[in-house]
């Protein structure tokens, strides 16, 4: 019997990883004065008290040199209808260009929020985690919203896909 390689192991978590369903988030920051976001589906909650979030940061990444500097960040969750934001914002547009895609309104904290996501939430950062090729940013609540009546925009498989909200399926 063959025996499993580090590298088989990596594939087939590559594999099981794809399957996993998340939100799709652009997470925006600064940096003297010059704004940047970049798509994430890696965000979730780690507590009520206080509320805080943590997202996953490649170091590759231009948000997270902006990170380790600057501490607010807002996480924009993305609506069905918001797909092309998304795209813009991992990759298919220069991040200097970014902000010409959706209309971005500046928080009292510093950071810009995506009018019309599914929600938002503003953070500052209390610790930068790092592990392996990744950064985990931890982000104290110091905002928060949802906007009703939309569906989410989910990645799976690499493909977007929409599902209906339970509420919006009772209507
Ligand atoms: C659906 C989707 C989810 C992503 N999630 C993450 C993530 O959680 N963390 C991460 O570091 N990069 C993630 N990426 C990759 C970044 O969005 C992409 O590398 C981006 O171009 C990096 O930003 P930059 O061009 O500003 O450096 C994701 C990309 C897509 C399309």
């Amino acid at each position: 019997m063959s025996e499993i390689t580090m590298e088989d192991i990596g594939t087939n978590f590559r594999a099981v990883m794809r399957r996993f369903p998340a939100a799709v988030n652009v997470i925006v920051s600064n940096k003297d004065g010059v704004d940047h976001g970049m798509t994430a589906t890696a965000v979730m909650s780690v507590s009520m008290d206080p509320p805080s979030l943590v997202i996953c940061i490649n170091n590759n990444t231009f948000l997270h040199e902006i990170l380790l500097n600057q501490p607010n960040f807002s996480v924009n969750v993305l609506s069905a209808e918001q797909q092309h934001i998304s795209n813009a914002f991992s990759g298919q547009v220069l991040p200097q260009e970014r902000f010409k895609i959706g209309q971005w309104e500046r928080h009292a904290s510093g950071v810009l929020a995506l009018e019309g996501a599914l929600a938002k939430v503003v953070c500052k950062r209390m610790a930068a985690i790092p592990y392996s090729t990744h950064t985990l940013f931890i982000g104290k609540v110091i905002e928060a919203g949802v906007a009703e009546e939309q569906s989410p925009l989910l990645y799976e498989n690499t493909q977007y896909c929409i599902t209906q909200s339970q509420d919006n399926l009772n209507k």
